[in-house]
Formats: structure tokens, C-alpha cells, sequence
């Protein structure tokens, strides 16, 4: 079913027209280019660790949710380019109401967003009234506006531990990080259903065909995976986690159970070692988010060109969203 909904995504991004305008420079030219863009607008640009390579490499700063979330509430530029999916620049112009901020392909979405409709969240929340509402950052606009607190995989567990225990908590959108937390914080969590097609996809038989090849290599996972590989992770934790980790850890080598663009930063920072990523299930390189992969540098030129797509938010939405975001940001060590 993932690898289907995946080949529909990837058929779908080579259906649409590319949004490039006519005048983008050649691709040798585009990093300088879109230097000068920058300049010319005031302009920050933010990534997430899955970009491709050239991406990171032209932007102001790579994060996790969490650290772009606060550099998105913390910038004084006029324009915030993110390259990351909509929930992430969503959540930017939730913080930033006053500046523009651009998503290079706004198609770039999210599965997990996507497994949690706002309608049918609200069905699930009238059924728990008692509960209080913590949501992964990864969901809508519409679902943060339904939620008491926000969380990232940074500080879902610490976050969940400064609540009162007598209190019952409701979870969502991911469940295998739900279920991470429940066993980090000893807390009974009620889990919405949803998952990340990405970290679903990762092969526990690949996995394990590494482990034999690397003996020496600690493997090394984000808490979206499944439990099955989990239950094989030497450490597990946020993007920026996995990356400090593998700094600090003594082993040579690593085996990354996560969007593999985040390789890049690792072989940057840590020359010497050797990072591992873990193929799809059936051999597929779907392993990659294909969301996240949309943004490329020509449409990152071209949104700094023509500042859109640009995202555009309802006020009134805006503000109850905001208020779990703000609660997450103060309750952040
Ligand atoms: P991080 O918060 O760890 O960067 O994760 C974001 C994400 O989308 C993982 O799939
Ligand atoms: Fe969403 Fe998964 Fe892509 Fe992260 S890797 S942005 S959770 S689809």
C-alpha cells in the first residue's frame, strides 16, 4: 500500500509542469543567483535535513522541526524561504504573520499531515473529552488549531513528562512515536492511527543483512520507524539527535534509520566515519520522502524570483494554532 501510494506520488510530480520561470539561470549559476536573490528580498533561507544536498548547501540554516521552528520565530529577515514540507512553512507563517513565506513547491506535503484529516480528528477528540490534545508538529494548521500542545520528536518526551500524571493525553498523528514516548515517559498515551510512509517503508531484512556486513556499525533510528526496527537501534531520537549521537558515539560507523538526506550533514561533520542507509522494502529507493524532494534549486530560484507560491493563512485559524505552538516553545529546554 506504501510502496502504491508512493509511485502515485512520484507520478504525479512527473505529471505536474515544473514551476520554474523562464529566465532561471544555468545550474552552475543558481547558487550565486539565488545569493543575490536573497540580498535583494531580506530573505532567510531555512532547510530541513532531508533537502537534497545542493539545498543544504545554500541554506542560512539546517534543523530539525524544532530548531527551524525556532529560528522561524526568531528571524528578523522580511521573507523565510523554507525548504521543508507545508506543515513546516505553515507553522512558520503561524509564527511570522507579517512576513512572507515561501514554499518552493507547495505540493510538497506530508503523509503523516495527510493521515490526519481535521474533521475526523475532531470526532476523535469529542470522543476523549477529558483528554488533553498533544500533537506531532507533523499535522495541518487545522489540526494544531485543535490542540492543546504542540511537540517534535526533539521534545515529545520531555514535553509529555511536565504534564500532570493523573492527566489522560491524547496523541497524534504518529503512532510508532507515540509509542516511543509511551515507553520513554511510562505515561498511557490514546494514539491516533497515522504513520509516515517514509519510516514505514525501511526493510527489517536489509536492516539486518547490514548489521552482519558492519559488525562495528551502531544503528542509529528515528522513533516514526516501526517497532520491529526500533527494537534493533542502538539509540534512537530526532534528526538533530541522530546527528549529535553519531558526533559523540565512539563507533566508527553508522546504520541511519531515517530520510537518508540527512547523510549529508553526517559525512560532513564526521569525515571519518561511515553512515549506512537502510534500503526500502523489495530493494526500492523509496526510502527518500518524496515530498520533501520536490523543493529542488531551480524552484527555490523561483520563488525568491516571483516571491510565491507563498503561504497564506486565515486569521482566525492562525491564532488558535498558534497558541499550542507558543506553549511548546516555552515549555522547550
Ligand atoms: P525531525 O523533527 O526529527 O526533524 O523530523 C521531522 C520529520 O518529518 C521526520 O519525518
Ligand atoms: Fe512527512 Fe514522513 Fe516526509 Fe517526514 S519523512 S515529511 S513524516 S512524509
Amino acid at each position: 500500500m506504501h510502496q502504491l501510494r508512493l509511485r502515485l506520488v512520484f507520478a504525479a510530480s512527473q505529471a505536474t509542469p515544473p514551476r520554474v520561470q523562464e529566465g532561471c539561470p544555468a545550474p552552475a549559476e543558481l547558487p550565486a543567483a539565488i545569493a543575490e536573490l536573497k540580498r535583494q528580498r531580506n530573505a532567510v533561507i531555512l532547510a530541513h535535513y532531508y533537502q537534497e544536498p545542493a539545498i543544504q548547501d545554500i541554506a542560512d540554516f539546517i534543523g530539525d522541526s524544532l530548531e527551524l521552528s525556532r529560528k522561524a520565530a526568531a528571524t528578523e529577515a522580511d521573507v523565510i524561504v523554507f525548504c521543508g514540507v507545508h506543515f513546516m512553512a505553515e507553522t512558520a507563517k503561524i509564527l511570522n504573520p507579517g512576513k512572507t513565506v515561501l514554499l518552493p513547491d507547495l505540493d510538497a506535503g506530508c503523509s503523516l499531515a495527510d493521515a490526519c484529516p481535521a474533521d475526523a480528528f475532531a470526532a476523535f477528540r469529542a470522543a476523549h473529552p477529558d483528554h488533553l490534545v498533544v500533537s506531532y508538529i507533523n499535522c495541518s494548521a487545522a489540526v494544531k488549531a485543535q490542540s492543546d500542545l504542540i511537540c517534535t520528536s526533539s521534545n515529545a518526551v520531555d514535553l509529555i513528562k511536565q504534564l500532570p500524571p493523573e492527566q489522560p493525553i491524547l496523541f497524534a498523528p504518529d503512532q510508532n512515536l507515540g509509542r516511543w514516548v509511551q515507553r520513554q515517559s511510562g505515561r498511557d498515551l490514546s494514539l491516533w492511527p497515522g504513520s509516515c510512509q517514509v519510516h514505514e517503508t525501511f526493510s527489517e531484512q536489509a536492516l539486518l543483512q547490514l548489521k552482519l556486513d558492519h559488525p562495528n556499525a551502531e544503528v542509529i533510528a528515528h522513533p516514526e520507524c516501526q517497532q520491529n526496527l526500533l527494537d534493533l537501534a542502538d539509540f534512537i531520537g530526532s534528526t538533530s539527535s541522530l546527528l549529535r549521537h553519531a558526533a559523540e558515539s565512539p563507533a566508527p560507523a553508522f546504520i541511519v534509520l531515517t530520510e537518508p538526506g540527512i547523510l549529508h550533514q553526517m559525512q560532513r561533520a564526521l569525515p571519518d566515519k561511515a553512515f549506512h542507509p537502510v534500503p526500502g522494502a523489495d530493494g526500492c529507493s523509496c526510502n527518500t520522502c518524496p515530498y520533501m524532494r520536490l523543493n529542488t534549486l531551480e524552484k527555490l530560484w523561483s520563488c525568491l524570483n516571483s516571491l510565491a507560491p507563498a503561504i497564506e493563512l486565515d486569521e482566525e485559524l492562525r491564532l488558535r494554532a498558534l497558541a499550542p505552538i507558543e506553549r511548546m516553545l516555552a515549555m522547550s529546554r
